[in-house]
């Protein structure tokens, strides 16, 4: 990547670095850094890519908000017939917020509460994807109280091995999420016993950034012999959810495109007449956004060089949680002298980095764009060390817009109370 960028409606010009038709200096002078800047033409682009590989098959694209939760940025989902899937109330409300339409919409996690429960049945979700023996007794009780039925599909973990970070891989049996394929079949027939759950679906989701489809596929396999099974006990299926997963170009991997991917699940579904449900967060997002971050100083010590940035692991957690790799590049044609630098930022831990070892041509005020870093950069940020969170801001062609203003000082301590004096 050090050659330039090659992500798509990012491009150089005379040296600087474009988003679309907008400079990203230009919104760094503006905005201020660091500040997550999002390409709406990527987004639409990469959302356009599952519609367009399902057309003519029933189906339901429900974009994972825990990726990039922006009201702006699911509001342009929504926009584009997205549903979304959510785990949490927080989740449900910003869909709401951004004009989603509670019926596209797919609940997942393994703890909701009843109050999570009672607004999701009260707003009318599409579904609950049930992830214990337990919440299913807990989901009947609270929609019977409210005098309704609660569409359910189980999350059954098929027990396939996504080959992927340990952190992100999900569908393994020692994993905490969903319920045991072999256990599913008793599952099911105990919610077709409760008068106030409605059994609609069967859903799975193995883990993230896979690369190979393979894994995918055998966990759709699994899937199907459960489909014909429940079939077999009288309870009928009315969707098919394979979750998200799919990966991204990073560095240098491979991933299939939606295209590819869904066109060998579309062959092993045909004939079905189940609705496909997907759940895509990572690969609708990640490349959608570079986070820009300034140079505050550069720093020498024995053979290693420091770029000292003024992003940190709080607003940026992939590369010290997964030890990811994410390209960086200088916003600007730079004459310095090419060094192996570490990029780390201002917060006190070792484990505070965003790259390591990059060739850069650096010198302080520099900006740095670091790219794929619309999926779980910003919704995994926090204010370690009392760091003001970030901006957020949408570009679309020549169009700029702030799609989330910096957190302010007083922001910090809202919501704090000095003790009552004594
Ligand atoms: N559905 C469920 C139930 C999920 O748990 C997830 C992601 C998705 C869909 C979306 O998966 P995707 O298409 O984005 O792979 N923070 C990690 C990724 C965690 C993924 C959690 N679950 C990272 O930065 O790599």
């Amino acid at each position: 990547m050090s050659g330039g960028a090659s992500f798509s409606h990012f491009s150089r010009r005379d040296g600087e670095l474009y988003i679309e038709q907008v400079a990203l200096n230009a919104l760094a002078n503006q905005f201020g850094t660091p500040c997550y800047v999002y390409s709406a033409a990527v987004l639409r682009d990469n959302f356009d890519a599952y519609s367009r590989a399902l057309q003519g098959r029933d189906h339901l694209i429900c974009y994972a908000v825990k990726a990039c939760s922006n009201i702006a940025i699911l509001q342009l989902l929504a926009r584009r017939g997205a549903g979304f899937d959510i785990v949490s109330v927080g989740e449900l409300e910003r869909v709401l917020l951004a004009g989603g339409d509670p019926a596209k919409v797919v609940f997942s996690g393994v703890a909701k509460t009843a109050s999570e429960m009672r607004r999701a049945l009260d707003v009318g979700i599409h579904c609950f994807n049930v992830e214990s023996a337990a919440e299913l007794e807990v989901l009947a009780e609270v929609a019977a109280a409210a005098g309704q039925r609660a569409a359910v599909s189980l999350r059954v973990n098929p027990d396939v091995d996504a080959g992927t970070h340990p952190y992100i891989s999900t569908g393994l049996k020692e994993n905490k999420f969903g319920v045991a394929i072999e256990q599913a079949e008793a599952i099911y027939q105990r919610a077709a016993a409760l008068p106030s759950i409605e059994v609609v679906g069967v859903d799975c989701h193995i883990g993230s950034q896979l690369t190979d489809a393979t894994p995918l596929l055998d966990a759709l396999e699994r899937l199907l012999a459960l489909v014909d099974r429940l079939d077999e006990l009288g309870i009928p299926l009315q969707h098919i959810d394979l979750g998200g997963g799919l990966g991204v170009r990073y560095r240098d991997e491979q991933p299939p495109t939606a295209d590819a991917y869904l066109s060998q699940v579309l062959q092993r579904l045909e004939g079905r007449p189940q609705r496909l449900v997907l759940e895509p967060g990572r690969s609708i997002v990640a490349n959608s956004a570079v986070l820009l971050t300034e140079t505050i100083y550069l720093k020498q010590s024995g053979d290693k060089h420091f770029a000292i940035v003024d992003a940190a692991m709080n607003d940026m957690l992939r590369p010290s949680l997964y030890q990811a790799w994410m390209a960086l590049e200088n916003t600007s044609a730079s004459d310095a002298p090419e060094r192996l630098y570490d990029v780390v930022g201002p917060v006190c831990e070792t484990g505070d980095w965003l790259a390591k070892e990059r060739p850069l041509r650096l010198r302080s005020g520099d900006r740095l764009a670091m790219f794929s870093a619309g999926a779980y950069g910003f919704t995994m940020a926090s204010n370690y060390n009392s760091r003001t969170r970030a901006a957020e801001i949408l570009v679309d062609g020549e169009q700029v817009q702030l799609i989330r203003e910096r957190e302010t000082l007083a922001d910090l301590t809202r919501g704090e109370h000095l003790l009552d004096s004594v």
